[in-house]
């Protein structure tokens, strides 16, 4: 059988630590299912190889990626070297050149104990976010103008296509259908007259075409609140760039922090690879010292399995974690255990291949 190829991209600081844990729990996978082969291949790119060569990644990196099913990436970040650019070189290089327009940020509770809202426990929190991946506020559009000057100006764009609103809000319906859950748009039309306006009208067009679907629209200022007062609100969600990126930090944040969030930069029509990566960064504070949590790109490597069609697999990881996370003592730090990274990510591989 055809083995699914998937380029690594461990990247710096923890992002090495977490990788390594996800591709054992893909090599254990492989090990006991006959039926399922993965290739390898690690691509040593990131802030190291940008302070001994001046740049984050080799000028062909799109060349040499395109033809991977998959890119499992770590995070990218070193003291040392500008964050605009190790993520606008790097990942933002990626997301945009392989049209990975859809950003899935599942925020599920895993866990009661994780979450710091009262009474709210596994089915109140239990949401996908789907945020628009590649343009709208983070389009990079703009101008500086009279830099330096008292007349300085700066101009940032938010760029919203009829083409890239439409697929986004389209996916989101797909999948709300699909999996019968509603779907909430968040936007903030009252404020932004262009861009948010025909993100409204688009989200309402569009659902025309999906009558079963129970949808909601909320202002994002509102939206925040409720993901903290009343997250049950929540099925699938689609929202901008921007709000996305927010959004979801505080979906991280009421699931039990960074050490458990996973994103998933989708390319649905599979021209390119998609890419599979944990939403937190380097944390240079604890890398080197086998502390970090490996969840979250443990989770990664479980939308990655969903994303090849081996749902059985990734269901099966997410069952997992779901398990280990009732055993304190086995997690890391952060989450009041005593693990190592090495020992949690061991924990987790034993329990799924029993
Ligand atoms: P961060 O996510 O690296 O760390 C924030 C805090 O969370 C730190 O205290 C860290 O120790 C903790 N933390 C993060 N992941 C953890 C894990 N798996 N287990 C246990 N604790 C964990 O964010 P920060 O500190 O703002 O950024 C550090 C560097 O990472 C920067 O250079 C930044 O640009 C980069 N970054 C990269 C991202 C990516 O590659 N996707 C995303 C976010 C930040
Ligand atoms: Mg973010």
């Amino acid at each position: 059988m055809k083995p699914y190829k998937i380029a690594l991209i461990p990247g710096d600081g923890i992002g090495p630590e977490v990788v390594a844990e996800g591709v054992k729990v893909l090599k254990a996978i492989e090990e006991v299912d006959k039926n399922i082969s993965f290739s390898f291949t690690t691509f040593p790119w990131g802030c190291e190889y940008y302070l001994k060569y001046g740049k984050m990644m080799d000028e062909k990196a799109l060349d040499l990626l395109k033809d991977y099913d998959a890119i499992y990436l770590g995070a990218v970040g070193y003291p040392g070297v500008p964050d605009h650019i190790s993520l606008r070189d790097l990942l933002i290089k990626i997301r945009r050149g392989f049209d990975q327009y859809v950003n899935l940020r599942p925020v599920s509770l895993l866990h009661p104990d994780l979450t710091p809202l009262k009474a709210k426990s596994e089915k109140d929190i239990d949401m996908l976010v789907i945020r628009e991946n590649s343009e709208g506020e983070y389009a990079g559009a703009g101008e500086w103008l009279f830099k330096g000057n008292p007349e300085e100006v700066v101009l940032q764009t938010g760029v919203f296509s009829r083409k890239g609103t439409e697929r986004i809000i389209r996916y989101a319906y797909e999948e709300a259908r699909k999996s019968n859950r509603t779907l909430t748009s968040i936007s903030k039309g009252n404020a932004l007259n262009y861009s948010h306006v025909f993100w409204d009208q688009l989200f309402e067009e569009i659902g025309m075409e999906y009558p079963d679907v129970e949808t909601y629209s909320y202002l994002v200022d509102a939206a925040s609140l409720y993901f903290v007062t009343q997250p049950e609100r929540f099925g699938v969600v689609v929202t901008s760039n921007l709000f996305g990126d927010i959004v979801t930090d505080i979906g991280a944040g009421i699931t039990g922090g960074l050490g458990l969030a996973t994103g998933a930069n989708i390319n649905p029509e599979k021209s390119y690879p998609s890419m599979f990566e944990p939403v937190h960064g380097s944390a240079p504070d604890i890398a080197g010292k086998g502390a970090c949590n490996p969840i979250a790109a443990i989770w990664s490597v479980s939308q990655m399995l969903d994303f090849f069609g081996l749902e059985d697999w990734g269901s099966a990881v997410l069952q997992v974690i779901r398990e280990v996370l009732k055993d304190k003592e086995s997690l890391t730090a952060d989450l009041g255990g005593r693990a190592t990274t090495e020992e949690l990510g061991e924990y987790i591989i034993e329990k799924l291949i029993k």
